[in-house]
């Protein structure tokens, strides 16, 4: 089961933003079928600290359609990691009436100590969600891009350029601050010179691999992603924009697979992920980034950007450009040629591959 897009999945606490409680999140209902739009619908709930969620979770798994791990309080977005005792809400969404004594036996069985968490369940009665959730994701305009759900009917705006995307439970829909400055930073590269070969680091709804197509319409494009929901979501997106196989979607976790190291080095990298994978990930990221080529960063908090900066330039990363939006920063980075010692050739900087 997936979590909607924005909401963080317990068992990757530290590579999805968690979404605050006011985004109720019903992004993953326009993936239940059509027929069954108008049904019955009930939320059950469970509150408890951050430790407990998984548990949580695997207990209501079996009796919801959709689920979602969210911080309770309207916190600042230093609260990406949520620590043991963070209080965060399990939710979920059924078309079926659940089964109150049921769920309840399971989370008492659940508990290694002290009672039960109370359950809560609201019969959000027949209401055609779809409808109303599709009517929630409306066309975005970010820069010259047009963003636009497959639900809508009327043309895009003429002049600009169309992406056509669908979040469900993968993230990406384009709202986010972090995908906006990628956006952004993206289309400001295109301005210079032409990508041939892009990677799209965690590219959730791919996102930003659709976005370099169609800046580069000659570039080849591989968007990876550890989440196979995330992975199936931008092989659907590649054929709602008709980009076909220019764009391979890959499921792995970083670099490190045989189709990405064959394919490289790149000459643009693009990482929305969150600023400890992205320091982590540095040295791989410079080794699969041709020299001279460009890696936009994001999913960092401002006061977070030196550490991100300090780990990218030890592998030979400088930076070009910055944006803030909403407290959230987008890095631009050039991977450097260092003249040799002895003067004559060029070589770049970490740029061994594993
Ligand atoms: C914040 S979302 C960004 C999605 C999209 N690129 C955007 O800009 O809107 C981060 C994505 O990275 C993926 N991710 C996290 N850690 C990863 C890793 N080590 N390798 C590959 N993907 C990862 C997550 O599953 C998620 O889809």
């Amino acid at each position: 089961m997936s979590s909607p897009s924005m909401a963080a999945s317990l068992t990757l606490p530290s590579t999805k933003p968690v979404a605050k409680r006011s985004s109720i999140a019903l992004s993953a209902i326009p993936e239940m079928s059509e027929s069954a739009s108008s049904a019955g619908l009930w939320r059950v709930a469970v509150e408890v600290p951050a430790a407990l969620a998984a548990a949580v979770e695997a207990v209501l798994g079996p009796h919801v359609e959709t689920m979602a791990v969210m911080e309770i309080s309207g916190g600042t977005a230093t609260a990406l990691a949520p620590s043991a005792t963070t209080p965060m809400v399990v939710e979920g969404f059924t078309q079926r009436q659940p089964d109150r004594l049921v769920i309840e036996a399971g989370l008492a069985g659940a508990m290694t100590s002290g009672a039960p968490p109370v359950l809560r369940i609201e019969d959000h009665g027949e209401r055609d969600w779809l409808a109303e959730n599709r009517a929630s994701f409306p066309a975005i305009d970010v820069g010259r891009f047009h963003i636009r759900g497959s639900h809508l009917g009327a043309p895009p705006p003429p002049g600009r350029t169309v992406l056509r995307v669908d979040a469900a439970a993968a993230f990406g829909s384009g709202s986010h601050a972090t995908t906006a400055g990628c956006l952004a930073m993206l289309a400001r590269l295109a301005l210079g010179r032409r990508r041939r070969r892009v990677l799209d680091m965690g590219t959730g709804t791919g996102i930003l691999a659709l976005a370099a197509a169609r800046l580069w319409p000659a570039a080849r494009l591989w968007a990876v992603d550890n989440d196979a929901d995330a992975v199936a979501m931008t092989a659907r997106n590649r054929r709602r924009n008709a980009v076909g196989r220019r764009l391979t979607p890959v499921h792995w976790a970083g670099y490190r697979h045989p189709v990405l190291v064959g394919a490289g080095p790149f000459d643009l990298i693009v990482a929305n992920i969150l600023a400890r994978p992205l320091i982590d990930m540095a040295p791989d990221l410079a080794a699969h980034l041709a020299p001279g080529g460009r890696a936009v960063l994001s999913g960092l908090l401002v006061h977070q950007e030196r550490g991100v900066l300090l780990a990218h330039r030890r592998v030979g990363l400088v930076p070009v450009a910055r944006r803030h939006v909403d407290g959230w920063s987008t890095l631009l980075l050039a991977h450097v040629k260092k003249r040799r010692p002895e003067g004559r050739r060029w070589k770049s900087v970490g740029n061994n591959l594993p």
